[in-house]
């Protein structure tokens, strides 16, 4: 089999949405991201403090929204009167909070594939794997190809396994990958890694890959590092430069 023979989804993924082009996680990243000409997205989900799974990548609103506090503590109600757009630029003041409901409907009508980085307030993560999970297994319901779900959070891979154990994973690794990581991934019924390109050296690409689980690396910004990556055979760049680093570029094409 080719190296890319285990990957099904496309192998360039917006991250956050859009990139560095819109404000990240909302639905006009993944707008930004489609008008790219991306099939893939990358987004970070949590939960609301009234259990509304929706996207945000830190823990508070702060450096996101013209909100304070943490996002276990805002319910819906409360995050829906934030702007998430103004401080990427005038052009996006009034973006919504983005619901996982508005994003699984927006890719999916544009036939765009989804990587849903489960992303726990601290603390929450048992509770965040599961209902994003269930939210994700729900919103996705019939579609050809599930999303790839994600965490750094173990214990929130176990959790979404356990809730909806069809749904494919993959072991987020923040720093050097470790070397007890084949058994983490397998324990975690996880289908690979996807990792830091500042340790995706060839040789433990190659090993990832010779050792059988998929491989996606983040964050991928230059052509020359996504045309070496990719001919070491990972599967797929997540990528903020998404003029650059994207199917159609230069020398690319896959
Ligand atoms: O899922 C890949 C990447 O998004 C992980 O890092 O901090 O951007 O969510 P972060
Ligand atoms: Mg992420």
């Amino acid at each position: 089999p080719t190296p890319h023979s285990a990957w099904p989804w496309p192998a360039f993924i917006a991250h956050r949405g859009g990139g560095r082009f819109a404000p990240e996680n909302t639905l006009a990243a993944m707008r930004t991201g489609a008008a790219a000409g991306f099939g893939m997205v990358e987004f970070d989900a949590k939960l609301s403090s009234d259990g509304m799974p929706f996207l945000l990548h830190d823990d508070t609103v702060d450096r996101t929204s013209d909100g304070h506090g943490l996002a276990s503590a805002l319910d819906w109600r409360a995050l829906g009167g934030l702007d998430f757009g103004s401080w990427h630029g005038p052009d996006f003041a009034g973006e919504p909070a983005p619901s996982l409901l508005s994003v699984a409907r927006y890719t999916r009508a544009h036939g765009i594939h989804s990587n849903v980085e489960i992303k726990p307030t601290t603390g929450h993560e048992t509770e965040t794997g599961v209902a994003v999970a269930r939210a994700v297994a729900y919103l996705w319901s019939g579609a050809g190809l599930p999303p790839l779900l994600s965490s750094f959070s173990e214990s929130a891979l176990e959790a979404a396994r356990t809730a909806v154990p069809e749904l494919p994973r993959a072991l987020l690794i923040e720093g050097p990958v470790p070397a007890d990581w084949r058994a983490r991934q397998q324990g975690l019924g996880c289908i690979g890694l996807n990792i830091d390109t500042l340790h995706a050296d060839e040789a433990t690409v190659r090993d990832i890959l010779d050792q059988g689980a998929t491989l996606a690396v983040w964050t991928v910004n230059t052509p020359d590092r996504a045309r070496e990556l990719l001919s070491w055979g990972c599967h797929a760049v997540f990528t903020d430069e998404l003029h650059q680093v994207r199917a159609d570029a230069p020398g690319l094409a896959r």
